[in-house]
């Protein structure tokens, strides 16, 4: 036991080599940058929400984003897939480089960008229709009309939902439990063939048991995709992320404005065990947030 884990907290973290069993793996693999970031700060009507975040998220890893309520996770993420644009007084300053190409550059069009970066969100939302049409949904919008049956099939098998839904395809897609319509979601996100797949809490709505079956889906997920996840759930962290980033919040002593920042980005194995930062620490072990 190391002192991290010795201290009881609601939030402890049980870290044994097991916990970090696809290491290994994710080292064979290599650390290829997918992304890099620079000097990224996102404003919201002119004050910074999160500043001058630095750091590269790499291709076949799971990359998990913690820290506590408020700090810029979700709107992070949402930077990856331009899901900002969508917010009329949020400004996205800095560089994000995507396969080495300006991700905001003046040529890329961002509907372009979401069939590529997907997002899974907190809550499941399927469309108000039949399972096989929320699966056919993007493939027919973006005019993938070939074999259309197969890739719903196969989208419903990468989610591992097909053996549950194959008889009642027909069926509103309402009708799913909230972890079948968490996993309908992702099957929804992988039927149109992107690269990147963002997750923004998507397990903390759901039982114990969709839980495993979503975080068993990412380890298998991430031998084709590359997957960024903001959680709360720390040992949902330590389970199946890769290299983890910690988020903090820095309280303006002037005017008391609370701007999220970048405090940590290791392996998770370190921010868990071995963090560099007080500020780290004081969090995974529950002392703080
Ligand atoms: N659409 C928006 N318009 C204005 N301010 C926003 C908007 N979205 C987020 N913010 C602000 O930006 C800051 C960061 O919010 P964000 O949702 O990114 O945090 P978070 O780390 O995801 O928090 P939580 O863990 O509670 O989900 C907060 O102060 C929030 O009020
Ligand atoms: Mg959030």
């Amino acid at each position: 036991m190391t002192e991290i884990e010795s201290t009881t907290t609601d939030r402890m973290v049980e870290v044994s080599a097991e916990t970090f069993v696809d290491r290994q793996e994710s080292r064979s693999l290599g650390r290829d940058t997918l992304f890099g970031v620079s000097g990224l700060t996102v404003s919201y009507a002119g004050f910074p929400a999160l500043a001058d975040v630095t750091m590269d998220i790499h291709r076949n890893n799971i990359t998990a984003f913690i820290g506590p309520s408020g700090c810029g996770k979700s709107t992070f993420i949402r930077c990856f897939n331009r899901l900002n644009d969508l917010i009329p007084s949020a400004k996205v300053e800095g560089t994000i480089l995507y396969h080495g190409q300006d991700l905001y550059g003046p040529d890329v069009d961002p509907v372009e960008v979401r069939k590529l970066i997907g997002m899974v969100f907190q809550k499941p939302n399927p469309f108000p229709k039949s399972i096989y049409d929320n699966i056919a949904f993007g493939p027919r919008v973006l005019g993938m009309k070939d074999g259309l049956d197969e890739r719903v099939e196969r989208a419903l098998h990468q989610a591992a939902l097909w053996d549950e839904v194959k008889d009642r395809l027909k069926e509103s897609a309402l009708s799913l439990s909230g972890g079948q319509q968490q996993r309908l979601c992702i099957a929804r996100c992988l039927a149109v063939n992107p690269e990147v797949i963002l997750m923004d809490e998507p397990a903390s709505s759901l039982d114990p048991i969709s839980t495993t079956r979503i975080e068993d889906l990412m380890h298998e997920l991430k031998r084709d995709y590359t997957i960024v996840i903001v959680t709360h759930n720390m040992q949902q962290a330590a389970r199946v992320a890769d290299m983890t980033a910690f988020f903090s919040v820095r309280v303006s002593e002037g005017d008391g404005r609370r701007t999220g920042i970048l405090v940590e980005y290791d392996t998770t194995q370190k921010i868990f065990t071995t963090p560099g930062d007080k500020r780290t620490e004081d969090y995974v072990t529950g002392r703080f947030g």
